[in-house]
């Protein structure tokens, strides 16, 4: 059974998901990642030259791909990927869902510095935008959530033990 990281942008999940899989000796996939290597392109490329619903149907295709294969793996998503309805039933069948919670404060934080690469998050205040985008999904995040983890300003190393213990 694999393990999901699902949670917003700036929660670590691609950093979280790279060590787990190292200390579990498991895979690790990034769906962004397998999105822009299938397509040969950066996710701000294709929301800007294919728009969201394209992305949102890549999303999708992706992890029906993961269903065919039964390889054991740490799976990273994307933060919007949870929110499609489409997606939930294959990233429960996918495995244990765990999600990274940090609240809106220590998002903005780490997102202060990134938002070039995140189309979600382009224009406008990055406050509002986090916190307008988080209140829709966060009954999302947590209806799906096997495990959940409640993060600030720990360590990679630390969130990886403590979600160790929870599995
Ligand atoms: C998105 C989050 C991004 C990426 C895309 C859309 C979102 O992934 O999938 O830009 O809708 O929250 P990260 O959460 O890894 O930044």
């Amino acid at each position: 059974m694999s393990l999901i990281l699902e949670g917003f942008m700036g929660s670590g999940k691609s950093a979280v998901g790279k060590e787990l899989a190292k200390r579990l000796g498991l895979s690790f996939i990034d769906t962004d990642a397998l999105i822009e290597a299938k397509q040969d392109c950066r996710i701000a490329d294709i929301f800007e030259e294919s728009g969201e619903e394209a992305f949102r149907q890549m999303e999708t295709a992706v992890l029906q791909g993961l269903l065919l294969t039964d390889d054991e793996a740490v799976i990273s998503l994307g933060g919007g990927t949870p929110v499609r309805d489409a997606n939930q039933s294959i990233i429960k069948a996918l495995g244990r869902v765990i999600y990274l919670r940090a609240d809106a404060s220590t998002l903005i934080r780490r997102l202060e510095s990134g938002t070039e690469e995140r189309p979600m998050l382009k224009g406008g205040d990055l406050a509002h935008r986090v916190k307008k985008l988080l209140g829709e999904r966060e009954k999302r995040y947590m209806e799906l959530a096997d495990i959940v983890i409640d993060i600030q300003e720990e360590s990679i190393e630390e969130i990886c033990g403590r979600i160790e213990e929870a599995v």
